[in-house]
């Protein structure tokens, strides 16, 4: 053979050795699923780059063919079954995050709270930041919040107060979101609500930033170089990551500021990340690149999770006249002076709208992909009914098919918040323990006292000071009206229009 064959062949060897394995010899082989999933990681790839995020479509198919645990990856089982998604993620303490999709999804901010998979290293850095989340801080800081709600209602109020001046409600609650939490973790807001026509360079690089994670995902290379290439190579060769960009500069130069002159940390107009994050002595202390990198993890998570609840909530809100009265008569009978500011611990208390966020977030759980989580150890693991093989099997399930399931909620692709009204929690025990928006367990998300109180000041501001109307567009209808598990399809697709209408007594 010629000597220039012999990697040729080699590589083709390899191909077809680690082929037979995986179908014959794999540890899962014995689980349904199709043949090219179990041969490649490329299946998933497919779907969400190709068709958009679509892998989510693809699992359910999956399902309906299968059953409820399916082989969608050489090494991964999905799972559509409520024990098993409480074995997993609630009660699944001997399994961590899987690092190879963390390490590529979060190569940007791999050491921070949502990227490290190391359960020591994570618990470390949540109870670092657990006190400026705690419930006592998100009370305390609530007015933070109010603030930024204001400015967005006399924005609508003076600009979009007709059909022909309709904005992208998407856009402001995105905007909306950004500049709360910017404020609330830094004292610092990014003012993105002071751009016209909700245009900051954040907001509109957003979907591209989404559509690169996938890339990212599975092609981890490319963030490695976009890290470290020159930023004026990549502010050229992807201008739309310009506000990302002007992001993480900023959080550099106000850290190692912080880092040089701590007490420049009391100047700032409240307690904030850092005065939690640099409280360690200097050894144990995050490092600079690990402190911007929480900076981002905390914009990120932070700010489109919650403007998806609000931008599905309004437009259930808008559409559904049912809906709308029940929240209206409430709100105006707990709040009658509206040009009085409402409590969040006064607005917790009212059991519809309390109905209504529940069902919002169980619509709009912030991350509808599954989140992998690996099997360690020797032992086999015991997930619902199935024994998965030890240390290098993932396991996961999207919390979409918690939330779709119409054995506990029944119509599950309609918005009906009169499911969740009981007179004692007991009543809805079950709905309650499976609605996870936020996940579950050890990993549960950081910020849920924080979304919680958002989502209560900005749906009752919103609501009962703003007429709201919806620009009828038939494809947004219709979008939004097919079952969910069908319709879905990437978050930022799921804008509308809206205007103010004349103003209620
Ligand atoms: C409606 C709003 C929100 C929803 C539905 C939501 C949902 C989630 C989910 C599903 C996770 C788990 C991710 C995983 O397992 O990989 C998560 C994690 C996280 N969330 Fe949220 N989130 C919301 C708002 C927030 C806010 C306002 C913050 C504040 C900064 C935040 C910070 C975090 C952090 C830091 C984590 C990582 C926790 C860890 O891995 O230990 N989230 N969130």
């Amino acid at each position: 053979m010629p000597l220039l064959l012999v990697p040729f062949a080699s590589i083709v060897i390899y191909i077809g050795a680690l082929a037979i394995y995986r179908v014959f010899f794999h540890p899962l082989r014995k689980y349904p699923g199709p043949i090219l999933a179990a041969l490649t990681e490329g299946y998933e790839a497919y779907y969400n780059i190709v068709k958009q995020g679509a892998f989510l479509v693809e699992i359910e198919r999956l399902h309906a063919v299968h059953g409820p645990v399916v082989r969608v990856g050489p090494n991964t089982l999905h799972f559509k079954d409520k024990k098993a998604f409480h074995d997993i993620y609630t009660h699944g303490r001997n399994l961590i995050k899987e690092p190879e999709f963390y390490h590529s999804l979060m190569s940007h901010c791999r050491e921070s709270s949502i990227g490290f998979t190391d359960p020591l290293e994570a618990k470390d850095r949540r109870s670092l930041l657990a006190p400026l989340f705690s419930r006592r801080s998100v009370v305390a800081l609530e007015y933070t919040i109010q603030t930024k709600i204001d400015k967005l209602v006399t924005i609508l109020e003076e600009n979009y107060n007709s059909s022909d001046t309709s904005l992208d409600l998407s856009a402001a609650y995105r905007s909306l979101t950004l500049d709360i939490i910017t404020s609330y973790c830094f004292a610092e807001s990014t003012n993105a609500l002071d751009v016209p026509n909700f245009s900051h360079p954040m907001i509109i690089g957003q979907h591209d930033v989404l559509k690169r994670l996938w890339l990212q995902r599975h092609f981890p290379f490319l963030a490695t170089f976009s890290l470290k290439a020159p930023q004026k190579l990549i502010r050229w060769l992807s201008p739309q990551f310009e506000g990302y960009l002007e992001l993480r500069t900023g959080f550099e130069r106000h850290i190692s500021r912080l880092i040089a002159d701590p007490e420049s940390l009391s100047i700032a107009e409240h307690e904030t990340v850092y005065t939690y994050l640099l409280a360690p002595k200097s050894q144990d202390r995050p490092s600079l690149k690990s402190l911007v990198e929480e900076g981002f993890t905390l914009v990120g998570a932070g700010s489109d999770t919650t403007s998806c609840a609000c931008t599905v909530g309004t437009f259930y809100f808008m559409k559904n006249k049912s809906v709308r009265q029940k929240l209206l008569q409430e709100l105006s009978e707990a709040w009658p002076n509206k040009d009085r500011p409402i409590s969040f611990e006064a607005l917790e208390k009212l059991p519809y709208l309390t109905a209504f966020i529940r069902e919002t977030l169980r619509l709009s759980p912030g991350i509808i992909h599954p989140l992998p989580r690996l099997t360690n150890g020797t032992a086999t693991t015991v997930i619902g009914d199935w024994a998965v093989p030890p240390a290098t099997s993932v396991t996961e399930m999207s919390i979409l098919f918690m939330h779709m399931n119409p054995d506990v909620y029944p119509d599950p692709g309609i918005f009906k918040p009169d499911r969740w009204l009981a007179t004692a929690d007991e009543e809805i025990s079950e709905q309650l323990d499976d609605l996870s928006p936020f996940m579950r367990g050890p990993r549960i998300c950081l910020g849920k006292n924080l979304a919680w109180c958002e989502l209560y000041l900005i749906f009752a501001n919103m609501f009962r000071k703003l007429n709201l109307e919806l620009v009828i567009d038939e494809d947004t209808i219709e979008d939004y009206s097919r079952d969910y598990v069908d319709s879905f399809e990437p978050t930022w697709k799921k804008g509308y229009r809206a205007f103010i209408g004349a103003p209620r007594d």
